[in-house]
């Protein structure tokens, strides 16, 4: 009767919700934890919260709430919480960053920044009391910024990242003697977090793995954590890499709210790591024989540390590539180690460098692609050596490429003068008059002809725009990067959205549908002309949220009969009225909505040249209606209305053009 009374109770209490207090992980193998970022289950059940990528960050979360106060303002409840970590970097001593065990108000966390913020907050939220967070770092980093120790601490975090209490990494024996270890050595380390709701204590203790668990904590903190502690939060773990390549596992976890989490057992095992065993020569401890080893040990690892420092990946179709093929390691000379020194920009494909080669001191440009697909490489690879090969005068020369694990080098001669958007923006530090943008413009056009029709197969650049477009030593403008965005447009790469081109430069046929065309490539050649001319950005963000949209100011400029209007303020009167008026009613004519009224660029080029003259704007059917600048392509912050494409294709105004414009071939 007692009995049936106890569980009619205690059915009562079971929490509606699907709040729990406590769970348990030995290993991760099909659960159903909740991961972001670059977080995730390695095959064997480890969470593996960063791999490889550098400047990333990696969440994984329980799924469902915690109840940690039974009122909005009552106590915290006692917790305890245990997990198993190791942290191994791809280039030791050098690593990553740290890994924070986390209580959150929310699942996941979102807009935080990688590299010592830890994956947990950004340069906005940092201490602020509103957060509601409680961590725990594992910190391999030393921040002077956030008053860290050392690069090797423990500490408690609340609210933001500057701890509260914090101890370099080891723990107490029972002696009371301080052993300390290295967060980074790899090797799998247990950490219990204990929260008493009654005396206000936390304490967190860490210990090698199958050790038991030290009688004193590592960090013993009195700190009432009810005020911080919302009734529901969300537990978990986040990490974040910098620029060396980090991996961070957990490989178990168990919490419990009001009690004493379940011990971890059958953990999956950590990858092994290349070491050579030399252990036993140490163990019979002949000096001798130990010395010797301890330089063997030092040799082969400093040969595996070499060779993995200069891993390339080379594939069988490659062979017929061999001469125009780097090796990494004189990249890595020619660059100094890719210093950031050398850095000479960074653009949506990856940062370049400046380098010298070894042997040769030819200058170099050295652009790093981080590319994890191997999807279109061959292709890729094949297309850029085709055009390696074959030279213009307006075309960046590509002198060869590299490949490794996960990154692709692209090596490009050096040019002097960097890249056009800087003299169009930086003024009046750097100009150039209308003479040489002019010559810029005619280079340009007689590049991308170049690209599209003499070449052995149309070659679509896919990302035209002053800032690929580069100055060699005598000013000429000259192409890079082309068909980069190829390596992207398959649709599997998730960055995809985000890299096929450049707002303001896309056609609206090329962002319907994807695919990119000579004409896309000839909208994009039409927005760099309004660029060049008006030195101005194809959109430019204005404070009240009306972007100035360029095209539809030139156009509005050349409505009311006054196109020169538009020009760039920055060249006072010192231009040729007759060019400035064609590069900009060409930029119109190329920025047509409709692909097949655009010109085509050997057109374009017999345009400015003066070969043909350029009919009258209205006679080639452009008008406000047939300009459209795709101000969407998933660009959400960029969302407006505006007309869409509304031309009559058959319309008379159309084949005029046509008549006048057909191919002179
Ligand atoms: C995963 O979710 C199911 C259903 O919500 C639950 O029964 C199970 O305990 C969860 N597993 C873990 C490890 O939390
Ligand atoms: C997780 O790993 C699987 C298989 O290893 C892979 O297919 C998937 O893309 C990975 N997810 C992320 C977010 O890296
Ligand atoms: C910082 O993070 C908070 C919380 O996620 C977010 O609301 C805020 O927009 C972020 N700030 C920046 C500058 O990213
Ligand atoms: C961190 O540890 C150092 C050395 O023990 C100590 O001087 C410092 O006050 C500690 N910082 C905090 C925030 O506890
Ligand atoms: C551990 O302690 C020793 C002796 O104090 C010190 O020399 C060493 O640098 C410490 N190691 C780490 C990883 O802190
Ligand atoms: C925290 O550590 C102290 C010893 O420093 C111990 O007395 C106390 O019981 C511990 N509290 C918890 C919740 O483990």
């Amino acid at each position: 009767m007692l009995l049936n009374f106890v569980i009619l109770v205690s059915l009562f209490f079971v929490p509606t919700s699907c709040e729990v207090d406590g769970f348990i992980y030995n290993g991760f193998k099909s659960s159903n934890i909740s991961l972001d970022g670059i977080a995730n289950i390695t095959s064997n059940g480890l969470l593996l919260l960063t791999d490889s990528k550098t400047q990333d960050q990696g969440h994984a979360f329980y799924p469902n709430p915690i109840h940690f106060k039974n009122s909005p303002n009552g106590n915290a409840f006692s917790f305890s919480t245990t997990f198993v970590f190791a942290i191994t970097s791809d280039y030791p001593p050098l690593d990553g960053h740290g890994l924070v065990f986390v209580i959150a108000p929310q699942r996941g966390i979102q807009k935080a920044l990688a590299n010592h913020y830890l994956g947990l907050f950004n340069s906005s939220n940092n201490g602020d009391k509103s957060n509601h967070v409680v961590g725990v770092e594992f910190d391999t980093i030393y921040s002077a910024d956030f008053g860290d120790m050392n690069d090797n601490h423990v500490g408690i975090d609340i609210n933001g990242l500057r701890s509260v209490a914090n101890h370099t990494a080891g723990y107490f024996d029972d002696t009371g003697l301080f052993n300390n270890f290295t967060l980074i050595s790899g090797k799998a380390m247990q950490v219990w977090v204990d929260y008493d709701g009654r005396t206000k204590l936390i304490n967190v203790t860490v210990a090698p793995l199958h050790m038991e668990k030290p009688v004193s904590p590592l960090l013993a903190l009195k700190y009432d954590l009810s005020p911080i502690l919302n009734q529901i939060m969300y537990v978990g773990f986040s990490s974040s890499t910098g620029s060396v390549p980090t991996h961070h596992y957990i490989l178990g976890w168990s919490f419990k709210a009001n009690g004493k989490a379940q011990e971890l057992s059958q953990l999956p095992s950590l990858p092994r790591v290349g070491r050579k065993g030399t252990s036993r020569f140490v163990t019979i401890g002949l000096p001798v024989i130990s010395l010797v080893s301890i330089v063997v040990a030092t040799l082969v690892v400093v040969y595996y540390v070499r060779r993995k420092k200069y891993e390339e990946v080379l594939e069988d179709w490659e062979r017929e590539y061999r001469p125009q093929r780097f090796s990494y390691k004189d990249l890595y000379t020619a660059t100094k180690g890719f210093r950031e020194k050398e850095l000479l920009g960074a653009g949506g494909f990856g940062k370049v460098y400046k380098g010298v080669m070894p042997v040769t001191k030819l200058e170099i440009a050295v652009k790093k692609i981080s590319h994890e697909s191997r999807q279109g490489m061959k292709e890729f690879v094949s297309e850029i050596v085709s055009i390696g090969r074959i030279q213009h005068r307006n075309v960046v020369p590509l002198l060869g490429y590299c490949r490794r694990k996960g990154e692709l080098l692209l090596v490009y001669e050096f040019m002097s003068n960097g890249s056009l958007d800087k003299y169009l923006y930086d003024q009046p530090r750097l100009t150039l008059d209308w003479n040489q943008r002019f010559r810029v413009i005619r280079g340009v056009a007689s590049g991308l002809f170049f690209l599209h029709e003499e070449c052995d197969h149309v070659v679509i650049h896919r990302d035209i725009k002053a800032s690929n477009v580069l100055l060699d030593g005598e000013l000429n403008g000259r192409l890079g990067d082309f068909g980069l965005a190829r390596l992207y447009g398959h649709g599997t790469d998730p960055q995809s959205t985000r890299v096929v081109g450049t707002l303001g430069y896309l056609a609206p046929e090329h962002t319907r549908t994807g695919r990119a065309t000579p004409s896309s490539d000839v909208f994009s050649f039409g927005a760099f002309l309004l660029e060049v001319a008006c030195g101005r950005r194809p959109i430019e963000p204005r404070q009240a949220g009306d972007d100035l949209i360029l095209v539809d100011w030139v156009f509005s400029c050349w409505n009311r009969g006054n196109i020169l209007e538009a020009v760039d303020p920055n060249l006072g009167n010192d231009f040729v009225p007759g060019q400035v008026e064609l590069v900009l009613s060409l930029g119109l004519f190329c920025s047509h909505s409709e692909p097949s009224f655009r010109p085509t660029m050997r057109q374009n080029v017999l345009f400015l040249d003066g070969v043909v003259a350029l009919p009258e704007l209205s006679a080639l059917g452009v008008s406000s209606a047939g300009l459209t600048f795709d101000h969407r392509g998933g660009f959400d912050d960029f969302i407006k209305s505006y007309p869409a494409s509304s031309v009559n294709a058959h319309s008379p105004a159309s084949s005029v053009a046509e008549s006048l414009l057909s191919d002179p071939r």
